[in-house]
């Protein structure tokens, strides 16, 4: 270990805090006296510095990724790195965290896009992964590439604010978002009459996200495939519900606002545990989040003067004065929340099942994440906490079900949607 590796605290610091969680598991640490002003030293290498507070501003399972990252880049001879592909865009965060996914890793592209907005185009792929720290085997992995159309300077910057909100979503690890695997950079025109890749689909596009893909697609349409009309969907639904609340919980968590949460942009997948033995074996189907796009820090006042995405999710805040907050995030939660309900009342009713039922807590959540005035909606962690409640005290196959005409329903969602009037015109029907 030379001089230049080491890193000082004065002992005052470690004093302060528990010694143990500074020294902590790496066992990189001394202590020392000044001889002349018998003053205690500290001693840490750089890397168990920057584990340390790697694990104190985000977790342990992230701070152990950077270093897999840092022996995997060397052990891979990983020519390119992210901060040169991006440029005076790459954030000292990204640093052995954001995977630059290699080219030729790439093995197959669909060349028939699964998705294509405005802003871009999203393929699915095929990773061959090769065998990392921590992984059991070499993989391949289906994978959604998102494009943007044009490298152009503002494209790029919708790309950094994907991948920023991306990034910092899955930087604790959230699990109800879809999981951001790296970024991919195609390689010059001319190097693809050497690939198998359908060259279409790279001429114009030159930076992927690289991301988790989910097998079951959008949640509406997962529902209505699975659903079978009956009763026994309500924890069904009830368990999809309380998985994109936990999604909305972690995004908001980490201080971003979605601005675009509608139905396309909450997928179902049944993901596979990677790089573990048994990983053949699905688990069960889970909503994530996607689609970062729109999202944004909060603490960003610069941008957002526009309205984003569907305007059915809208909340009046935002029709009225282009006011997103994490309240309006919250209230096109619960306008989802009716989309879902209603699938299940249109497969019921194609069974010939006339009256309309709903779970209480449902209809509660429904009409308080609509409320117009954003103030008075639950926060995202009050309704994870309802829905956890709702989930661990009650038997599934006995939740309160409410019927409920579905017009006196339908009404308190369009009600919402307009300018807030009057104070009471959110009361729960009972
Ligand atoms: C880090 O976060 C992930 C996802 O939330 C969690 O599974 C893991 O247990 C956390 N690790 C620690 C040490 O808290
Ligand atoms: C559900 O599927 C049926 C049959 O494929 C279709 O007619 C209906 O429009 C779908 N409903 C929704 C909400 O997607
Ligand atoms: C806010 O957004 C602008 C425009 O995208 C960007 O240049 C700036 O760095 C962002 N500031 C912060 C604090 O994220």
């Amino acid at each position: 270990m030379t001089k230049s590796c080491l890193s000082c605290l004065v002992l005052k610091s470690f004093l302060s805090s528990p010694l143990q969680m500074i020294i902590g598991d790496i066992g990189d640490c001394a202590i020392t006296k000044d001889p002349r002003t018998g003053e205690w030293f500290l001693l840490q290498t750089i890397p168990g510095f920057r584990f340390r507070s790697l694990r104190n501003q985000q977790n342990h399972t992230t701070s152990l990724q950077y270093f897999r990252n840092i022996v995997d880049n060397i052990r891979f001879g990983r020519p390119q790195q992210p901060s040169e592909v991006l440029g005076r865009y790459f954030q000292p965060n990204y640093k052995n965290l954001l995977n630059l996914i290699p080219f030729q890793e790439i093995t197959y592209i669909d060349p028939s896009p699964i998705g294509r907005g405005d802003k871009g185009v999203v393929h699915r792929a095929v990773w061959s992964c090769p065998r990392k720290i921590g992984m059991w085997s070499a993989e391949t992995i289906d994978v959604a590439l998102k494009s943007l159309k044009v490298p152009g300077t503002q494209d790029l910057e919708h790309f950094m604010r994907e991948l920023d909100a991306s990034f910092a979503a899955f930087q604790s690890k959230a699990i109800g978002c879809i999981e951001l695997l790296g970024i991919l950079m195609t390689p010059p025109r001319e190097a693809h009459s050497i690939s198998n890749r359908p060259i279409s689909v790279l001429q114009t596009e030159t930076l992927f996200l690289v991301l988790e893909f989910a097998t079951e697609g959008s949640i509406i349409g997962y529902l209505n495939r699975t659903l079978t009309g009956q009763q026994s969907d309500w924890p069904v639904i009830i368990r999809f519900i309380s998985n994109l609340a936990n999604g909305l919980e972690r995004v908001h968590d980490q201080g971003i606002i979605h601005r675009d949460i509608h139905p396309g942009n909450v997928l179902v997948t049944s993901r596979k545990d990677r790089g573990m033995p048994n990983r053949e074996l699905p688990r069960e189907p889970i909503a994530l989040i996607s689609d970062l796009g729109e999202g944004q820090l909060i603490n960003n006042q610069s941008l957002g003067r526009a309205c984003y995405g569907d305007p059915r999710y809208w909340a009046p805040e935002i029709r009225n004065s282009n006011t997103y907050s994490k309240a309006s995030d919250v209230y096109a939660m619960g306008r989802l929340v009716a989309d879902i309900v209603a699938v299940n009342w249109q497969i019921a009713s194609n069974n010939g099942v006339v009256s309309k039922l709903i779970p209480q807590v449902l209809l509660e959540m429904i009409v308080n994440c609509q409320n117009p005035f954003p103030e008075r909606r639950p926060s995202i962690s009050e309704i994870c906490q309802t829905l956890e409640d709702v989930r661990m005290s009650e038997k599934h196959n006995d939740l309160v079900l409410i019927p409920i005409d579905p017009e006196v329903l339908q009404s308190f969602i369009s009600q919402s949607g307009n300018e807030p009037s009057g104070s009471s015109s959110s009361e729960i029907p009972t």
